[in-house]
This record gives structure tokens, sequence and C-alpha cells, in this order.
């Protein structure tokens, strides 16, 4: 892999550019890991990686996500998309995307309409994406696109989908919630059950972290 430039080491995978038949590509590949057992490393690096292009390709016909290209048993070979990632937009300005305040309102409403939407979408098809947090949207201009499939399923769980509705919403600010959440519930007729469902899984973690801290506190 040395010929390739490194662009992001996650605990997972690594990230290079590469050039796939002439198209602007990244390498997504799953290196070995020295702490497993070596057949088991296999099998899960290699079923990650398969399922993660598998789920990707199908994400990819339904949402701006990027095309699977090539697949081999640790890598994926898929389409480079432009952009910066959200999270680090959002850090940068600490959640101000635009100076004017007014502008900045409308800013944030169109781009986390498009995100509401496209998660609408990948719901009505039944795909969870596992890790739904600003790190996995890239941003360009004022289009949007989905990345990293690593953890994603296809499940009708309507617990499943209210988990990626609950990692959005604990990594934005409310005003943003609110824009993500009505193209949401636009976009998918279930959305009412999984925001009931969204509700749920909170109140459970309010009690949990209520019974918590009184034990601590004896
Ligand atoms: N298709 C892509 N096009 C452009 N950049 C990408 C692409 N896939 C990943 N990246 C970059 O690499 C980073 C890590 O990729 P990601 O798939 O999220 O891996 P991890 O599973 O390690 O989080 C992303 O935050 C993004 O900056
Ligand atoms: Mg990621």
């Amino acid at each position: 892999m040395q010929k390739y430039r490194k662009l992001n080491e996650g605990a997972e995978a690594v990230i290079y550019a590469s050039n796939f038949l002439g198209i602007d590509a990244i390498i997504k590949y799953r290196a070995a890991k020295d702490y497993r057992e070596e057949s088991l490393d296999k099998m899960l690096r290699y079923q990650r990686t398969k399922k993660e292009a598998k789920i990707l390709s199908v994400a990819s016909q339904v949402v701006s996500a990027p095309k699977v290209l090539f697949l081999e048993k640790d890598r994926i070979f898929m389409q480079r998309i432009k952009g910066t990632n959200l999270l680090a937009i959002l850090q940068a300005n600490t959640g101000v995307i635009e100076k004017n305040a007014n502008l900045q309102l409308q800013a944030d409403k169109n781009l986390f309409s498009k995100i509401g939407s496209a998660l609408a979408v990948l719901h009505g098809n039944n795909i969870v994406h596992g890790d739904f947090t600003p790190a996995n949207i890239l941003v360009d201009k004022n289009s949007i696109s989905i990345i990293d499939f690593g953890l994603a399923d296809i499940s009708q769980m309507i617990e499943d989908k209210a988990v990626d509705l609950l990692l959005m919403k604990r990594a934005i600010s409310n005003q943003q919630y609110t824009a993500f959440l009505v193209a949401y519930r636009k976009g998918y007729n279930k959305a009412p059950e999984v925001i009931k469902r969204l509700e749920k899984i909170e109140r459970r973690g309010r009690y949990q972290e209520r019974t918590l801290a009184s034990t601590t506190e004896k």
C-alpha cells in the first residue's frame, strides 16, 4: 500500500487516495490486527469488508454515497467524494456555518434537511447506518453525501433506526435537529414509529442515569 497516499487512519480501516481506471477513488483497507488470532482476524476483516461493500452498493443507488468500484478481500475501492466532513465544519465554526445569523439559520436548515431526507430514504430501504454522526457526512457546497457503512446493516427494526436518529441528535443543536427531523418525517412513512421509539430509548437512558447518580451519591 506504500504507493498510495494515506488520507485517514481509523480504528478499523485505513483510507488511501487512489485512482481506479481514471476515476478519483479511495481504498478503504482493513489491515491485519496482530492482537487477534490470524484465521479469526482474516474471517472478521473479510466478512466486514464484504458486508460494507454490499450495503454501500445498495445505499449508493438510493442516496448520495460513494459508488463501489472494486472489491478485494480486505479492501474496497470506492468513488472518492469531494467535500469536508461535517464534524470538522461544525468544530471549526463551533457550530456556525454562516457568520450572519439569518443566513446561518437558513444554511443549517437546508443542510440538515438534506441529511434528514437522506436518512429517510435509507430507512425506507431498510438500510440502517449504525454510525450516523457528523463525522460520516461529507459536505460539498450545498450537497451532502453519506459515507462509512462499516457498521451498517439491512434491518427492519424500529429500534435500530431510532439509534441512527439518536446518534445524530446527540451531535447537533436543537435547531439543527428540528430541521433534520422535519425532513426525516416527510421522507419516511414509518418516521412517527421511529421517533416514538427514540423517545422511549431516551427515557430509558434518563432513568439509568438517575439510578446511576443516586447509587454513586450514597
Ligand atoms: N469515499 C470517500 N471519499 C472521500 N473521503 C472519504 C471517503 N471515505 C472515507 N473518506 C475519508 O476518510 C475518513 C474515514 O473514513 P470512514 O469510512 O469513516 O472510516 P472509519 O470506519 O475509520 O471511520 C472519512 O471521515 C473521510 O474524511
Ligand atoms: Mg467514519
